[in-house]
């Protein structure tokens, strides 16, 4: 896989809200520090961003679990990305939280993660880099799910072209939900300060895509049943994702979510960097797997 792509755009990675579908599990964490297997969810998260070349992160989190995430992740050097952080003060909703990086986007195009959102698959790469690539309007990603009910859901018409999003819809008029990865133009700042407060008491990331759509400004592209998109929000759902990323470590002795792994292939980290990262982490295995890349000639 050629893991090399260059991109202008910026990352938002948001890891708020209350996650009271897992308390007590979250009653003093941030869900997005949770384990998904092997590692921190928020890990699944970040390497997305830099497989779609996304150097440049700012992670948006409650005052509560700011020191946490910094304590994990750091300016973002040791992978050599460049992290930053803004505190959300309440849990206003997505697309209020995005509002949080105008400064920091200035004016770039960007990229919008769901930190508790795990996705997996080597076409879901290709997907995302093809996103990232449009520079005009918004592309999200829809996936077919049994249940919808609880996500934004796509409305088509009888040709199949996208009519509406509504979220979380009592009757949802497809299986395709949106996922939590999204692509904006600069106009989303402009966008967000025209959205008025839901019934939910959010500022809704289905408003702002809608926004798009009226404009027709939406592409949003299928994601093929090849690929996946795990939910982590409840207990038995955040289990499945670890089993799931389990099953594919054990079989093929590659890691899913590595972000040393992907800043190494990158070329943003050189081969001692990745020794120093890998004899850090020796105790509980996950160094071993970073020395073992070292060694192993193919493929790069
Ligand atoms: C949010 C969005 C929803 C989207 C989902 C993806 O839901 O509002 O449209 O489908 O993320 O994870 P929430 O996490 O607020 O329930």
């Amino acid at each position: 896989m050629d893991f090399r792509y260059s991109s202008v755009r910026k990352g938002i990675l948001l890891a708020g809200g209350k996650g009271r579908r897992l308390a007590p599990l979250t009653n003093a964490i941030s869900k997005q520090l949770m384990p998904v297997y092997d590692k921190p969810m928020i890990y699944y998260a970040i390497t997305n961003l830099m497989l779609c070349g996304i150097k440049e992160i700012l992670i948006i989190s409650d005052s509560k679990n700011m020191n946490l995430f910094k304590n994990l992740l750091g300016d973002g050097n040791q992978w050599g990305i460049e992290i930053s952080y803004e505190i959300q003060k309440k849990p206003e909703g997505v697309a209020h939280a995005i509002s949080l990086g105008e400064r920091f986007t200035d004016k770039c195009n960007l990229a919008v993660a769901l930190g508790d959102n795990i996705f997996h698959g080597n076409d879901f790469v290709n997907l995302m880099r093809s996103a990232d690539s449009i520079s005009k309007g918004s592309t999200v990603l829809a996936y077919p799910v049994r249940d919808p009910k609880e996500y934004g859901v796509v409305k088509f018409d009888h040709s199949g072209n996208v009519i509406d999003i509504e979220e979380k819809p009592e009757l949802p008029a497809s299986q395709y939900a949106i996922t939590g990865i999204y692509f904006y133009d600069n106009t989303v700042f402009q966008r967000i300060n025209e959205l008025t407060i839901s019934s939910r008491g959010e500022i809704e990331v289905t408003d702002l895509n809608r926004k798009y759509l009226n404009d027709k400004l939406l592409n949003v592209k299928i994601m093929g049943r090849g690929m996946a998109w795990l939910d982590t929000g409840t207990i038995d759902s955040l289990q499945e994702a670890s089993f799931y990323v389990k099953t594919l470590e054990h079989r093929q002795g590659l890691k899913v979510g590595c972000p040393e792994e992907v800043a190494w292939r990158q070329g943003w980290i050189n081969d001692m960097q990745l020794e120093k990262l890998a004899n850090r982490l020796i105790t509980s295995g996950y160094g071993t797997y970073l020395l073992k890349l070292l060694k192993t000639k193919y493929p790069r």
